[in-house]
């Protein structure tokens, strides 16, 4: 840690499970919604099919999400963007903890749960600041309908997020992966892209996954107990 210049930390919903928010998969117990997995209630075709069953979910997610506050892994991930030379930050969680905790520069792969998006125009809002709780909310510029601003399953992420997170990952000395069961791609490749470039690889997570046999060091520990161990 004291002698990396480059520091690129990839976070998935594991850095969030010590805040309460239930992971997707692994020991968190996957969230069934009215019946439906994750993956089809988050999914393109279903916002195409049925917007407000979409927005229902997003607003039970976000309903969780007011009473839940950031924990030491935030807390220390903020704290790291000040002591390096570059510091980068990738995450794929959509609950804005990292942004809560005090994290500046966040590449918000899968988006953000606290944002929607006009589905004409791409006019952006924060959903708190949205007057009415009528789902679809509307865009106050165009009037269409406005959808949760995040990546769904079989959606492409939004442009450029993931090439700069890739360039970033491939310039640093010090890849750090937390809370991923890294297999969700691309966000997955970051941690490869980052080792092939030379990179000393970490990964904190209580089990095991497809990644821990390639990196450098595999902690499996909560990463709410492991990041404030690394601090200095
Ligand atoms: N500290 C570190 N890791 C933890 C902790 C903890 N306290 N608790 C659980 N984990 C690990 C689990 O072992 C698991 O490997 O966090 C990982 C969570 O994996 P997922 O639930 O699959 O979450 P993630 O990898 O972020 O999912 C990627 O899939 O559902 C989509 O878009 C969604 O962004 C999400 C993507």
């Amino acid at each position: 840690m004291r002698a990396a210049r480059s520091v690129f930390v990839l976070t998935g919903a594991g850095v969030s499970a010590e805040s309460g928010v239930p992971t997707f998969r692994g020991g968190g117990g996957a969230p069934l919604w009215k019946g439906m997995p994750f993956d089809v209630i988050s999914s393109a075709g279903m916002a195409a099919r049925d917007l407000p069953a979409v927005w229902e979910w997003f607003d039970y997610r976000r309903d969780l999400l007011q009473s839940l506050s950031p924990n030491p892994a935030h807390a220390t991930l903020a704290r790291w963007q000040d002591k390096f030379e570059t510091f980068t930050l990738a995450t794929q969680n959509v609950d804005g903890l990292h942004n809560a905790a005090g994290s500046r520069e966040v590449f918000e792969l899968h988006g953000n749960i606290w944002r929607a998006r006009c589905l004409s125009c791409e006019e952006r809002v924060d959903v708190r600041e949205l007057e009415s709780r009528e789902r679809p909310p509307l865009c106050r510029l165009c009037g269409d309908s406005m959808r949760p601003d995040v990546v769904l399953f079989g959606e492409l992420l939004p442009p450029g997020v993931y090439e700069q997170a890739a360039s970033r990952a491939m310039g640093c000395d010090l890849c750090i992966v937390a809370g991923t069961s890294a297999l969700v791609y691309p966000a997955a490749d970051l941690p490869v892209l980052a080792k092939r470039a030379g990179a000393f690889l970490v990964e904190v997570n209580p089990e095991r996954t497809p990644l821990s046999e390639f990196c450098d060091e595999a902690l499996e520990r909560k990463a709410g107990e492991v990041l404030p161990l690394l601090d200095f």
